[in-house]
């Protein structure tokens, strides 16, 4: 567009410029130099006056539109695939504009690690620390993983945002950037289908005639909701509508928990994203578990990288 009009524009002044050089062939050299100067000067004033108009007239570009914002909540752990995790999650993100990534850990107090890998990847975020409460910790049946954190996250936006969409994105999973571009415009509550979920193979609103009208995943358990959390995003408007919403410590029901504490909220009412959920955009990978490295023997590497790689390594 720009392009093309700087063209059209300086055509037009040359054949001025040309037509005008015949005339002053007849005149006195001053005479001629004063009119091409004249000439000159109207030619760029014209010129920059059509730019002006041409600018102030143009549609913002894509990227310069303010979007409504996305808060992306991902609880972490301490463990030696962490900071993998979590760069891996981080490059995703940076594809995606107005995020603000709240990463919560479950500890007692943040690890510089962690930020150090927050700061390399540049996605503008907030790092937090919300432990599991130790009643939960000591048990030996499943854990609620990720819910203090969450609840963290919830509690930031209370305070903190007004508008946009939240979405709880485990650090272990994959996330297609498209899905997001989606979830920003919703009102209240949207889903779509969760890839490597269960014997089904994916984790699914059944959709019939347009309308939702069940779920199909391989555990229902009794569940209102049986969704993955990588399957449904919330407006930050409608949260704060439900001061009382929050994600409960009960393994296996956190994300129908949660669901539920939004209520009143109609089946209707619930947006179906990709392609009405006959498309996969997320997927609940998990990585293999790798043991704690070993200890550095540090007399036999005295003064190597290795006393600055060790450093790196996250230990449980
Ligand atoms: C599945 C679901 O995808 C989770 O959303 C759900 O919270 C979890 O089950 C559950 O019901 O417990 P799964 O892959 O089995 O997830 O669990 P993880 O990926 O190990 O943990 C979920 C999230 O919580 C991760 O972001 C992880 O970093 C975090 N987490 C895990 C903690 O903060 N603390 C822990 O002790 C364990
Ligand atoms: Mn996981």
């Amino acid at each position: 567009m720009k392009g093309g009009n700087y063209t059209s524009l300086g055509t037009y002044s040359g054949i001025n410029a040309g037509g005008n050089v015949a005339v002053a062939g007849k005149m006195s050299l001053g005479k001629s130099i004063k009119m091409y100067l004249t000439i000159f000067i109207l030619t760029t004033c014209i010129y920059m006056a059509l730019y002006q108009y041409h600018i102030s007239r143009e549609p913002f570009a894509a990227s310069e539109v303010v979007k409504p914002p996305l808060y992306i909540i991902t609880p972490t752990y301490r463990r030696p695939e962490q900071l993998a995790e979590l760069t891996r999650l981080g490059y995703t993100l940076k594809h995606v504009v107005n995020l603000l990534w709240l990463v919560i850990e479950d500890a007692n107090k943040t690890n510089p690690l962690v930020g150090h890998t927050l700061d390399r990847i540049g996605v503008p975020y907030e790092y937090m620390v919300a432990p599991m409460p130790e009643k939960y910790k000591q048990t030996k049946k499943a854990k609620p993983r990720g819910v203090s954190n969450r609840n963290r996250g919830l509690e930031y936006l209370r305070e903190h945002a007004t508008e946009g969409v939240l979405y709880f994105a485990d650090d272990d999973n994959t996330y297609d950037i498209s899905i997001f571009e989606q979830m920003r415009y919703i009102s209240k509550v949207a889903m779509w289908p969760v890839g490597l979920v269960t014997k089904t193979g994916v984790s699914s609103p059944i959709i019939q005639a347009g309308k939702l009208v069940g779920y199909y995943d391989g555990w229902i358990g009794g569940r209102k909701y049986p969704v993955d959390m990588a399957g449904f995003a919330v407006s930050v408007k409608f949260l704060k509508e439900r001061p009382n919403a929050q994600m409960p410590f009960k393994p296996g029901y956190e994300e129908d928990g949660f669901l539920r504490s939004l209520a009143p909220l109609d089946d209707a009412e619930i947006e179906l994203l990709a392609d009405e959920c006959r498309d996969i955009l997320t997927w609940h990978t998990q990585t293999k578990k790798n043991a704690p490295a070993q200890a550095l023997n540090r007399t036999r590497y005295k003064n190597t990288n290795l006393e600055h790689i060790d450093r790196l390594l996250v230990r449980p």
